[in-house]
């Protein structure tokens, strides 16, 4: 039975300075998926290393199908064996003297659970990770992808309450890796199992999570589905992991609701969306993605002139440099036909996909 996983004020501290995990707080409910995703260091391995059970947390507690599994302030922590859960790393852990079929087996008469029916137990999840013809090959024989398919097997054949997989794609090239992604998907959905998955990757983020949440420095910093990560960042560091490119330096005029007018200088005013408590005299940097920004058009809203100075067409899609009252703008146009001209173009930013977000400097945006 795949179960909840809920985390509360998890705190991770490995000797002294800056916790790997700063007090994070999330759910995972029953049968669904959620992508830890940020870059290397930021505490992803050690959140899951202390939901599996391999790290002691320093605070906060985690809960897994309603059971407090680790509180240390009550001095309790359940052993890893007792937590019922599967793991699935980004080395392949398979044994090489065994056969496909012994290999997912083994879990089965170790927990010695199921007695009579482990074959078709491992037949079918063997069919679930589309290994049903390898059966009985020998491990050393396979490849990488379907190494990590015996592995994923192995997780899954005891259906544990949760899964947790750590970047279980990275060590596979780049075209099985999207293969494989979007397969994945397919067989935990299919399973309906509990997951909790961590990656550096925003497109196996977006492919596999039924929420994302962006971890940076030990924080999470939001916790969404994929469609509102994308287009609805909640700071300009979530909007340029995930692929914002763009920023405009501006200053906020007025303030509306969720909606800012930003000053942008030489080209003039701007309308964009915040989640932040942004205020009429403060300075904001407005985040924009490539594929946003409308070229050739001129929109009832932000509406202006650029010059286009570089563009480079790369077969299904063209990006154009453009300038834009002393500003850079980075613009993408879909499609294998490169449409503008450099010189004077028209260009409108889309209210709703310019979001606005407090200066905090180039370092907040790496
Ligand atoms: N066993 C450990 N001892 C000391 N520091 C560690 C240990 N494991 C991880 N860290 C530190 O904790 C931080 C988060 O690491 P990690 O969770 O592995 O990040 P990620 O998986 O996001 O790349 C890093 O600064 C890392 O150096
Ligand atoms: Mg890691």
């Amino acid at each position: 039975m795949s179960a909840a996983l809920l985390i509360k004020h998890l705190v991770k501290q490995f000797g002294t300075g800056k916790p790997a995990v700063d007090d994070v707080n999330f759910e995972v409910p029953a049968g669904e998926i959620v992508v830890l995703l940020g870059p290397s260091g930021c505490g992803k391995t050690t959140t899951l290393r202390c939901v599996a059970g391999l790290e002691h947390p320093t605070g906060g507690r985690i809960s897994i199908g309603g059971r407090v599994v680790s509180e240390p302030q009550r001095g309790v922590l359940v052993s890893p064996r007792e937590r019922d859960i599967g793991m699935v790393f980004q080395s392949y852990a398979v044994w090489p003297h065994m056969t496909v079929r012994q290999n997912v087996a083994y879990p089965l008469k170790h927990r010695r659970s199921g007695g009579g029916d482990i074959d078709a137990k491992v037949r079918e999840t063997l069919e679930l990770v589309g290994l049903g013809e390898y059966a009985d090959r020998s491990a050393t024989l396979l490849s990488g992808g379907q190494m990590q398919r015996v592995a994923l097997a192995r997780s899954l054949v005891y259906r544990p309450q949760l899964l947790l997989l750590d970047e279980p794609l990275s060590n596979l090239d780049a075209k099985l890796r999207i293969r494989l992604r979007d397969e994945l998907r397919r067989i935990l959905k299919a399973t309906g199992m509990t997951g909790l998955y961590v990656t550096h990757d925003q497109a196996e983020a977006v492919v596999l999570g039924d929420r994302i949440g962006v971890m940076r420095n030990g924080k999470l910093l939001q916790m969404a589905p994929p469609g509102e990560i994308y287009n609805r960042p909640a700071d300009s560091f979530v909007a340029n992991f995930t692929g914002a490119s763009n920023f405009l330096l501006g200053k906020v005029l007025e303030r509306k609701g969720e909606t800012v007018t930003i000053d942008l200088g030489a080209p003039g005013r701007i309308e964009a969306w915040t989640p932040q408590s942004l205020a009429a005299g403060d300075t904001a940097r407005v985040a924009l993605r490539a594929e946003n920004i409308r070229l050739g058009e001129r929109g009832p809203v932000n509406a202006f002139t650029g010059k286009v100075v570089d563009r480079r067409y790369q077969g299904m899609q063209t990006v154009y440099d453009v300038e834009f009252g002393g500003q850079k703008l980075e613009v993408l146009e879909l499609g294998t036909a490169a449409r503008h001209q450099p010189g004077e173009v028209a260009l409108t930013l889309p209210p709703d996909t310019c979001w606005a977000y407090r200066d905090e400097g180039q370092a907040a945006v790496e």
